[in-house]
């Protein structure tokens, strides 16, 4: 058995991978904050913690909750993936609220943070092959107004697997873990940045500009692509996928 931990998986890229992932041969583990009814209905393989990543200071009972599901006796490789992320707040940072600002910092880096160390700690003793994809984005380079706090959280996140990646090395049986740009695609986080004011979001309008010339792929065709990364021999350590 295959055991994947999956972050954000009420709706867009994380509902998608989770779909993906459907299989005899996997077990899922769902977070996010609202319970994704329709995928559990997909499946019985399929735990589904209803948590709000902002929420740190209970991140490492819900990680001791998640691994209890985790039969170590059938696994055969286990995965993280740190999808849930929140964009807001989209305005200048003077103009964000401080419990906007730390949520972001929170959902973005923190528990990505804090979940990758936990994953290593708790999988140590195993002698399996043990992943953690970090979902990051180009705006970690691509810096636009209104959006320091998400691009400072990605780009903190794409440094951290880096680092991660240097810590584990290359041993058999090390944490592989990386960073991916998946590129845009049409999901509600879209929907929020093409909607924000453009009096103090101004980047909006590129956001529509994007959508209205057909830029954005759907969320299922990034899902197969980042499945395939994630099992293939292209996962290697400590990377920055910049294209997929
Ligand atoms: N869409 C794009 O064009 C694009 C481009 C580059 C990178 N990305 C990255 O791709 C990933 C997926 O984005 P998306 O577009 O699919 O976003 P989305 O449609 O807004 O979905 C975000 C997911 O994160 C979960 N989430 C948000 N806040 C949470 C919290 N406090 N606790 C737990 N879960 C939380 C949401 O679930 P609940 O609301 O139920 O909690 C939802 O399932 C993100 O890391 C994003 O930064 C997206």
């Amino acid at each position: 058995m295959k055991y994947f931990i999956i972050t954000g998986t009420s709706r867009g890229l994380g509902e998608e991978l989770a779909r993906r992932l459907l299989s005899p041969e996997h077990h899922l583990l769902c977070i996010s904050r609202n319970r994704n009814v329709a995928l559990m209905a997909e499946s019985e393989q399929i735990d589904y913690f209803e948590f709000d990543l902002n929420d740190i200071d209970q991140v490492d009972r819900l990680m001791r909750d998640v691994c209890n599901k985790i039969d170590e006796s059938k696994a055969e490789a286990i995965y993280l993936i740190n999808n849930a992320a929140v964009v807001t707040p989209l305005s200048n940072i003077e103009h964000g609220s401080f419990e906007e600002l730390t949520t972001n910092v929170h959902v973005n880096l923190l528990a990505p943070i804090l979940l990758t160390s936990l994953f290593i700690r708790f999988s140590e003793h195993l002698r399996i092959p043990k992943r953690v994809l970090n979902v990051s984005s180009m705006s970690s380079k691509n810096h636009l107004p209104g959006m320091s706090v998400y691009s400072a959280a990605k780009a903190g996140l794409d440094v951290f697997s880096q680092c991660v990646g240097k810590e584990q090395g290359e041993g058999a049986f090390a944490v592989k873990v990386i960073s991916v740009w998946p590129g845009m695609f049409d999901t509600s986080l879209q929907e929020e940045a093409r909607s924000a004011n453009k009096d103090v979001f101004a980047a909006s309008e590129l956001f529509n500009r994007v959508k209205d010339q057909g830029m954005l792929v759907s969320p299922t065709t990034i899902a197969e692509k980042l499945v395939d990364l994630l099992l293939s021999d292209q996962f290697a350590q400590g990377i920055v996928v910049e294209e997929l």
